[in-house]
C-alpha cells in the first residue's frame, strides 16, 4: 500500500512511518515541521513540507494517489490549548477538515485518526473502556472528540471507513536507536525525567503526592510508541480486509505511578534525579488506566514494550549525553 502520513515528521508519526516502511508499504509523510524534524524520517521515504491548511500544497501530497492516510498533524498541549484555543481550532478541526475534503477529491478512503483518552475526561471508572462516558475537560480532547464524530459522519456520507485509535499516554523511542528527535519543550512526565537525568534541567517537579493512588502520585497507563506503531499498521490492514470502521483505545492496562517512573528511571538511567513534590497540575486525574481488549480482540494487538524499563531505557538512548 502507499500510505500518506500527515504529521508523520513527529514523535509519534515518526514511529508509525518507520513501521509502515519496515512492513513494505510506501510511506509518504505530510508535515508542516512546526514540531516535526526532517531527522526523523527514514530513507526512502517521501516528504511533503506544507500544512493541512494550505490546500494547494495538500493536493500535491495526492498527486502519486495514496491508498490510506494516517492522520497525526495536530497540535497537543493540554494547557496551551486553554489559553490558544484558536490555535487548536485552526490546526486541529480545520486541518482535518481540509484533509478529509483533500481526501474525497482525491477518491482516497481509508483513515487512521490519533485520538486521545482525554476525550473521555476525569475517569468515572477504571480502567475505561471504549463505553466510558465522553467528556473531555480540555479544548484539546475537545477537538479530537469533535474529529471522531466528524469522522463518522464522513463514513455515512462519503464510505471514509476509518480507525480512530484512543491513545493514552505515548512514551518511548524506537528499540533500534532510528529515531532520535527529542521534542521541543516537554510537557509530559518521561522527557521531562530524562531531561534531568541528562543534566539538562535541575530537578523533577511531582504534582501532587495526596492522590488516592499505592504511593500518592499521579498513576497513568505509558504505552510504548512502537507498539502505538504496530497498531496503526494492523488498523489499516483491518480496515481494507473488511471495510468497517473501528474506535479503540491503546494502553497498556498497567497503571504505573509518577514516584515509580522516577524510581524506574533512576534505576534504568544509574543518575540520581532530584524530585520535588509540588502542588497537583489543574485538571490532572488520580488514575488514567485503559481498558484495551476491543483493540487485542480486533486487531491482535499486543504490547511489547510497554514495561517501564522498555520505556525509560529506549528513551534515555536517545537523553544520554554522548
Ligand atoms: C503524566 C503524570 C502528571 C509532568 C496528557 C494528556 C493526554 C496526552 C498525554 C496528548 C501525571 C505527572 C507530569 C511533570 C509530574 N496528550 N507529571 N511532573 O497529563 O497524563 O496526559 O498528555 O495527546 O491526552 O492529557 O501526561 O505526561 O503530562 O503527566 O508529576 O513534570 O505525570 O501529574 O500524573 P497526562 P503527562
Amino acid at each position: 500500500m502507499h500510505v500518506l502520513v500527515a504529521g508523520g515528521a513527529g514523535y509519534i508519526g515518526s514511529h508509525v512511518a518507520l513501521e509502515l516502511q519496515n512492513a513494505g508499504h510506501e510511506v509518504s509523510v505530510f508535515d508542516n515541521l512546526s514540531t516535526g524534524m526532517r531527522s526523523n524520517l527514514q530513507k526512502g521515504m517521501r516528504l511533503y513540507v506544507g500544512d493541512l491548511n494550505d490546500r494547494r500544497r495538500l493536493e500535491k501530497a495526492f498527486v502519486r494517489r495514496p491508498d490510506a492516510v494516517i492522520h497525526l498533524a495536530a497540535a497537543k498541549a493540554v494547557g496551551e490549548s486553554m489559553e490558544n484555543p484558536e490555535k487548536y481550532s485552526r490546526n486541529n478541526l480545520m486541518g482535518t477538515l481540509s484533509l478529509l475534503e483533500a481526501m474525497t477529491n482525491a477518491g482516497c478512503s481509508q483513515l487512521v485518526f490519533s485520538s486521545t483518552a482525554a476525550v473521555y475526561g476525569e475517569p468515572r471508572y477504571t480502567p475505561v473502556d471504549e463505553a466510558h462516558a465522553l467528556d473531555p475537560q480540555s479544548y484539546y480532547g475537545f477537538t479530537k472528540l469533535e474529529i471522531e464524530r466528524i469522522l463518522a459522519w464522513y463514513d455515512r456520507l462519503k464510505g471514509i471507513k476509518y480507525a480512530v485509535l484512543r491513545y493514552f499516554n505515548a512514551a518511548g523511542y524506537d528499540p533500534e536507536g532510528r529515531i532520535l528527535g527529542k521534542e521541543r519543550n516537554p510537557q509530559n512526565l518521561l522527557p521531562r525525567v530524562l531531561e534531568v537525568a541528562a543534566g539538562l534541567s535541575p530537578q523533577v517537579s511531582v504534582f501532587g503526592n495526596d492522590f488516592p493512588t499505592q504511593d500518592g502520585s499521579g498513576v497513568r497507563d505509558y504505552v510504548h510508541v512502537t507498539d502505538l506503531a504496530r497498531a496503526h499498521l494492523l488498523s489499516l490492514e483491518k480496515i481494507a480486509s473488511t471495510r468497517q470502521s473501528l474506535t479503540v483505545n491503546l494502553g497498556s492496562e498497567t497503571g504505573i505511578s509518577v514516584l515509580e517512573i522516577l524510581e524506574a528511571a533512576r534505576r534504568v538511567t544509574g543518575r540520581a534525579i532530584p524530585a520535588q513534590i509540588t502542588g497537583r497540575r489543574a485538571g490532572d486525574p488520580a488514575v488514567v488506566v485503559a481498558d484495551a481488549a476491543l483493540a487485542k480482540k480486533t486487531l491482535g494487538w499486543i504490547p511489547r514494550y510497554s514495561d517501564p524499563e522498555t520505556l525509560l531505557s529506549t528513551a534515555w538512548k536517545v537523553y544520554k549525553p554522548n
